[in-house]
C-alpha cells in the first residue's frame, strides 16, 4: 500500500470545535476554536491558540481567563457562526440566541447551552509564530443536568459532540468500547458498546415542546428517556436545546471560508 507524502500540515483530525467565550457578563465575546487540547492531569490543564489578529484575543491576554464551551449539534450553527463572524462587529450571542450563565471560580460567563463548560485560568502564553498559545489550568468543570444519569454517571454518548476534521463539521458516530476493551474482558457492563440515542432524544424534546409526543410513539426502548425529558421539561423548559429563537440545530451551509 503506497502512501502519498504532502508538505507539512496542520492535519491532525478530527478536533474538538469549541466555543471558547471570554470577558465578562456584561461585556462578552465568543469565538470557535479549534486548536485547543489537554496538556496535563494533574492539575488538569488545557490550552487554546488564538491568532492575536482575533478580538478575542486581547480580551483573553487582559482578563486571563476563558471558558471552553464544548459544541454539539444543536449549537453546530452557532458553532460556525462565532468562527466565521467577529465580535468586533457582530453581536454573536443576540445574533444565535446563545444566553450566557456566571461561572463559580472567573468572571468570564460560560454558554447555557453547552453540554460541558471548562472555566479556565491563564497560566502562561507562548507564541510560536501565526498563534499565541493560551495555557491555562481548568479550575471548573459544568456540566448540564440532563446529561447526568440517576447513578450520577456522565452520559456524554446522549449530548450529540461534534468534530472537526478537514474542514468539515461531523457528530460522534459509533461507540466501539470503554477505554481498556481491548484488553478487558471481566468488565462487560463497562466496555460494552453504548449506543447514542441522540437523534431520538431530540425529536422527544421537540415534540414535548411543541406537545405533539403521542403514546404510540413511545417505544420501549425510550420509555424511561421519555419519563426523565417530561421531568426535566416541567422543571426548566429553558434547557431545551432547540428553544432558542434563532438557533437551529440544522443550519443552512455558510458560504464563508474560516481561516484557523
Ligand atoms: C471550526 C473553526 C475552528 C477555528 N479554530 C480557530 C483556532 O483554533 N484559533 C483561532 O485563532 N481561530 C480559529 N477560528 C477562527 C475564529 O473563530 C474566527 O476568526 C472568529 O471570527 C474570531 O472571533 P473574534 O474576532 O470575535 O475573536 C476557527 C474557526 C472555525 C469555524
Amino acid at each position: 500500500m503506497a502512501k502519498t507524502t504532502w508538505k507539512s500540515g496542520t492535519m491532525l483530525f478530527p478536533v474538538p470545535p469549541v466555543m471558547v467565550t471570554c470577558g465578562t457578563m456584561e461585556k462578552a465575546n465568543v469565538l470557535t476554536i479549534a486548536w485547543t487540547g489537554i496538556i496535563n492531569s494533574e492539575p488538569p490543564m488545557t490550552y487554546i491558540s488564538v491568532r492575536p489578529s482575533r478580538f478575542s484575543h486581547k480580551i483573553i491576554s487582559e482578563t486571563k481567563e476563558f471558558v471552553i464551551n464544548i459544541a454539539n449539534l444543536p449549537l453546530a450553527k452557532a458553532c460556525d457562526f462565532c468562527g466565521v463572524k467577529s465580535g468586533k462587529s457582530t453581536d454573536k450571542f443576540k445574533e444565535m440566541g446563545l444566553e450566557l450563565e456566571p461561572c463559580k471560580n472567573i468572571k468570564t460567563p460560560m454558554l447555557k447551552d453547552a453540554p460541558v463548560s471548562l472555566e479556565c485560568k491563564v497560566v502562561g502564553v507562548k507564541s510560536f509564530g501565526t498563534h499565541d498559545m493560551f495555557l491555562a489550568e481548568i479550575l471548573a468543570v459544568n456540566v448540564d443536568d440532563k446529561y447526568i444519569e440517576e447513578d450520577g454517571r456522565l452520559a456524554i454518548e446522549k449530548a450529540g459532540l461534534l468534530a472537526f476534521a478537514h474542514g468539515r463539521y461531523y457528530t460522534l458516530g459509533r461507540d466501539l468500547g470503554a477505554f481498556g476493551f481491548s484488553v478487558d474482558k471481566t468488565k462487560e457492563n463497562k466496555t460494552k458498546p453504548r449506543k447514542s440515542k441522540f437523534m431520538e432524544i431530540l425529536k422527544i424534546e421537540e415534540k414535548i415542546k411543541d406537545g405533539t409526543l403521542k403514546i404510540k410513539e413511545k417505544k420501549p426502548s425510550l420509555q424511561r428517556i421519555i419519563k426523565n425529558k417530561k421531568q426535566s421539561a416541567k422543571k426548566n423548559s429553558s434547557k431545551f436545546a432547540g428553544n432558542k429563537k434563532n438557533a437551529k440545530p440544522h443550519g443552512k451551509k455558510l458560504n464563508a471560508k474560516p481561516t484557523k
